[in-house]
């Protein structure tokens, strides 16, 4: 018989004593600890770390990561989710990680609390949102921190080196309502760029130069002002291990990599350990496989697809997921994907009943965290809370 491993073992009987019987998502704490232990560790002298919330959109997880790794810096991407932590973290600073149109910037400025504006950085990637970013501050009498956004490489957007640059960090100076508060720039593509013929490590120079003299242009414009702990921010999960010193950034932004869902299962991230899981019940073992209208090659499947004679079907599916336990499960591209009941189909030898539970690792976070309702939290391999979401994360 194909054994299921130790862990999901006792994972399927915590969710069973805790009478669960719905598809759900489950992070495991103490797996979630060591990441975030493993990422501090990492951090090389000076480098802050900041917490990117929409990869990790739960607001009771994202006060546990900040107290384990002792920071107050959290990347927000949405205004709902900037209104809710500034309410509910006052002490937190936010930084946008994308830029937000000029009406939710309004939007905000007519609902925040006393004080909230101080803590929040808004991200600026153009002349134009700068224009506009200007006149609603100006028209509301209040001043706000601004981020600039480098295009490194990714062209996603941002300011390249230039005159746009430099005359946007001119009137920047000159701004009686906009304070510079310095740069973000992410590289995620670094760490997918194949290292042959040194391509990767060329392009990483590329983009630490082209920070580098934005840098330099900064501390022309700013003179003292612009300082070694004016923020740079830099990297995500796929890259911030690349950063060895803190020349180039002083800041990392981290939040896949504490869960670590499959599409960051790359070399650079070995050291980090799955801690989030999907966890859905059989309903149904219905025994050799057989698909509709083609039931005459169900002898013949069997014998040349041993690995998928049993079928069983899930309570929910069609997740951006990939079953991990028991172990060689597959989805049927012939029967198809069901987001009701799902066809699984494994090896004979496969040990399911109906209303145990099947594990999948999602492929990412920040949109199969929303889709399950509150998170079930595990710590000693027990379930001891359900965590509620954020309604949207990106
Ligand atoms: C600006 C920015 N920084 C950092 C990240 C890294 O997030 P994660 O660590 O979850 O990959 C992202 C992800 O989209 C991002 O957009």
């Amino acid at each position: 018989m194909a054994e299921r491993a130790a862990y999901f073992k006792s994972l399927d009987s915590a969710l069973k004593t805790a009478g669960i019987y719905q598809p759900s998502l489950i992070i495991d704490l103490d797996r979630l600890d060591q990441n975030i232990d493993t990422l501090l560790a990492d951090l090389p002298d000076g480098m802050a770390y900041r917490i990117v919330a929409k990869s990790l959109p739960v607001p009771k997880l994202l006060a546990h990561i900040r107290q384990r790794a002792g920071t107050d810096r959290l990347m927000t991407f949405n205004l709902p989710m900037l209104l809710d932590l500034s309410h509910s973290m006052p002490d937190a600073t936010q930084l946008l990680g994308k830029p937000l149109p000029a009406a939710a910037f309004k939007d905000f400025l007519g609902q925040a609390s006393d004080g909230a504006l101080d803590r929040i950085y808004w991200l600026i990637d153009t002349p134009e949102r700068l224009a506009a970013y200007s006149q609603i501050a100006q028209d509301a009498g209040q001043s706000i921190n601004v981020v600039v956004e480098l295009d490194v490489g990714l062209h996603r957007g941002g300011f390249e080196l230039g005159d746009e640059l430099h005359a946007s960090l001119t009137q920047l100076k000159q701004s009686n309502v906009l304070q510079f508060q310095g740069f973000m720039g992410y590289e995620p593509h670094l760490a997918s760029i194949p290292t042959a013929l040194g391509w990767r490590e060329r392009t990483k120079r590329g983009a630490w130069d082209t920070y580098t003299k934005a840098n330099a242009l900064a501390g022309e414009i700013f003179g003292e002002t612009y300082t070694r702990d004016t923020l740079r921010n830099v990297a995500g999960s796929p890259t911030y291990r690349l950063y060895k010193d803190t020349k180039i950034g002083n800041e990392v932004s981290v939040g896949s990599a504490l869960v670590k869902p499959t599409d960051f299962d790359t070399e650079l991230l070995e050291p980090f350990i799955p801690a989030c899981f999907i966890a859905t019940p059989v309903l149904k073992a219905t025994g050799a496989t057989r698909l509709p209208g083609l039931e005459f090659t169900e002898t013949i499947n069997r014998i040349v697809s041993p690995d998928t004679a049993l079928t069983f079907f899930t309570h929910g599916g069609k997740w951006m997921a990939t079953p991990v336990d028991p172990p060689n499960l597959k989805y049927n591209k012939v029967f198809g994907r069901s987001s009701n009941q799902e066809m699984l189909n494994g090896p004979a030898d496969t040990d399911l009943k109906p209303d145990d539970f099947i594990f999948l690792r999602p492929h990412q976070s920040e949109a199969v965290l929303l889709q399950f309702g509150d998170i079930t939290i595990i710590r000693d391999q027990k379930v001891i809370d359900h965590w509620p979401t954020f309604k949207i994360s990106a």
